[in-house]
Parts: C-alpha cells; structure tokens; sequence
C-alpha cells in the first residue's frame, strides 16, 4: 500500500493495491477504500483532462475568431481611407477648376463675353459633376445599408428599355450612333422600374460613352430558365446590352463592378468616376438577379443581367416589338 501511495503521490493514478486473500476485514475495507479513492483520484483527473483540452479547443477557436475579426477590421479601415482618398480627389478635381475659373471671373473686372461664357460653362459643368458623384455616392451608400426605399410594381421591362434609350435619345443622335431592339415577348417583372432603368441607362450610357461615333448598340431581352453565372434555376428575363467598342480587357474584368474603378484604358479619358456600374450591381443584387460581363468574340463589350420573371399573369398588350432605331 506504500508503494502505490508514493506512486499516486508521483502522479500515476493507475496503479492499484492487489487485494491478497488473509487479509483481516479491518485492513481488507482499508485497502478497498483506497483503491476507490484512487479511482476516483484517476477518474476526476481525466475528467479535468478532458475539460482542459476541451478549454483548449475553445481558447484556439475563440482566438482565431478574433484574429479574424481583427482582420476583417484592418481590412475595412484600409478600404476606408482608400475610399476617403479617393473621394477626396474625385471632389478635389472639380473643386479645384471651379475655384480657379471663378477667381479669374471675380478679379479680372473687363473680360470678354465669350471668355466669360466658356469659364461660366466649365464651372457650370464641374458643379454638375460634383453634384453627380454625391448623389451617386449617396444613392450607393444608402442601398448597401439597406436605408434605399424600392417600389415595386409589376411592368413588361420593354417599356423601361425603351424609356432609357429615349432619355439617351438626343445624345445617341448627336454621336450617330445606331441602336438596335430585339425584344420580341412581353417581360413581366415586379421591379423598382426607377431603378431598372437607372442600370439600363448607365449601360446604355457606357456604350455611348466608350464607343466610337457611328457605332453600334444592341439591347436584347429573352426569357431564360437560369439567373446566370450562378446559375440559380427558375423564370427569368435575361437583358443584353451589346456594343461594338473597345471591349474590356482581361485585367480589368474582375474589378469592373467595384466602386471607382475605372479601365486603365479609359481612365481620365472619358467623363465619369466609376461609380455606375457598382450602383447597377446593387440594384440587380436587390432584385435578385445577377449581372456579369461576358466575352465576345468578335470583340466590343456585352452587359447581360437577369431579372426574376413575374410568374402572375398580367395583361399586357403582346405587341410583336422587333425595330431597329437609329436616333437621328
Ligand atoms: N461599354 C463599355 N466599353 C468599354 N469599357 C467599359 C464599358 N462599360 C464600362 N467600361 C469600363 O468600366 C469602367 C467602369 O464603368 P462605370 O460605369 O462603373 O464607371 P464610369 O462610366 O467610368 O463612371 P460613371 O458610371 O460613374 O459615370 C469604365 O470606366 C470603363 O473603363
Ligand atoms: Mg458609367
């Protein structure tokens, strides 16, 4: 019984006093006792072990929940002040030339008319640019925070496509360019129609934008039975925005959707801040569709993007629309 007494005392728990026969009663009890106390020992000992590793595991996961999370948090305050800067240039630029055309227009008392007329226009234009980037960041602000207020209402998505091409209607005719409709069947949706014909003018207004003069525009619509890249199954209308201008190369297709982003290609080019197509993803994502750029290969750029299909029936006039229209 000593020896097994020192060896509990070293630590090992498992070893046991062998119960030999003679034993009086008095010292039998002694022994069982004690190798029940040392069963006991051994089993709140492995128990504790088992606590131990399983505070173990925990403390691992817990921590590396929050080196995550830290993570996570460096990451959003380096996106953070990127997107200050770059606000801060965006709004800079403009700032900067309505400043200085507005000081030579306060200090120089004589200035011809026309001078005056172009420096008022330039501060006029920059106003407007100005007044753009805001609403359009607002405008994006408030739908990735859920604080936008959407209406919906059930419409054949032919009328917006052809409401957003007549808003582009004077610009299209100024550039020659030539636009061209394949929308054959009604499409119903229950959409913010606002909205859809904000992501069909940025479209719209992209090809206008980067395609040369006398180039080519097509819109097409059809039903299909997948949402797109996702390839989610169920009704949908599938909308095509084609164009025959310099098309997007490869190293910027990833990026294209994201806030500010604009091709390297056409950076500072052209105006704008890369904010449309960021905002025509969230209304399409709001709507549960999807949008994507695909690659053609004849060259030239296609837009497509998916709308959930509006399965109740509703009356529309079924009016066969296939035209083409060159605004001019
Ligand atoms: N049809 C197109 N053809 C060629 N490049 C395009 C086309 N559409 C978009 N891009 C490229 O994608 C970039 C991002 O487009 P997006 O519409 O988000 O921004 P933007 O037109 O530059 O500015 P904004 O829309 O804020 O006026 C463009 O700057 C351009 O580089
Ligand atoms: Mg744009």
């Amino acid at each position: 019984m000593g020896k097994v007494a020192n060896q509990i005392a070293g630590g090992n728990l498992s070893d046991r006093v062998l119960q030999c026969g003679g034993l009086s009663d008095e010292l039998g009890e002694l022994v069982c006792n004690f190798n029940r106390m040392a069963s006991r020992l051994e089993a709140n000992r492995d128990e504790m072990n088992v606590l131990h590793s399983r505070l173990e595991d925990k403390v691992r996961e817990r921590t590396s929940a929050l080196e995550i999370a830290n993570r996570k948090l460096r990451e959003s305050d380096r996106q953070k002040s990127e997107f200050l800067a770059t606000i801060s240039h965006e709004l800079r630029t403009p700032l900067t030339s309505i400043t200085a055309y507005a000081e030579i227009l306060v200090d120089s008392g004589s200035i011809e008319p026309e001078k005056r007329a172009r420096f008022l226009s330039i501060i006029n234009t920059e106003a407007a640019r100005m007044s753009r980037l805001i609403t359009d960041l607002l405008s994006l602000e408030r739908i990735e925070n859920g604080m936008a207020r959407w209406q919906a209402s059930a419409f054949d998505l032919r009328e917006v496509v052809k409401a957003a091409a007549a808003v582009l209607g004077p610009a299209l005719a100024e550039k020659r360019m030539h636009l061209s409709f394949t929308m054959l069947e009604a499409q119903p949706v229950l959409a913010d129609a606002d909205r859809i014909q904000e992501v069909l003018t940025n479209l719209l207004g992209n090809a206008l934008k980067f395609c040369r003069p006398n180039g080519h525009i097509g819109i097409a619509l059809q039903h299909v039975s997948a949402s797109g890249p996702r390839n989610a199954s169920g009704d949908y209308v599938r909308i095509e925005v084609i164009d025959d201008g310099p098309g997007i190369p490869p190293e910027d297709r990833d990026q294209i959707f994201e806030k500010f982003y604009q091709g390297a290609n056409t950076r500072g080019r052209h105006s704008g801040v890369g904010l449309g197509l960021a905002i025509s993803r969230e209304i399409i994502l709001h709507h549960k569709g999807e949008i994507w750029l695909e690659l053609p290969q004849t060259g030239g750029t296609v837009f497509c993007f998916t709308l959930p299909r509006h399965s109740t029936a509703i009356e529309f006039q079924s009016k066969v629309l296939e035209e083409s229209y060159t605004p001019a």
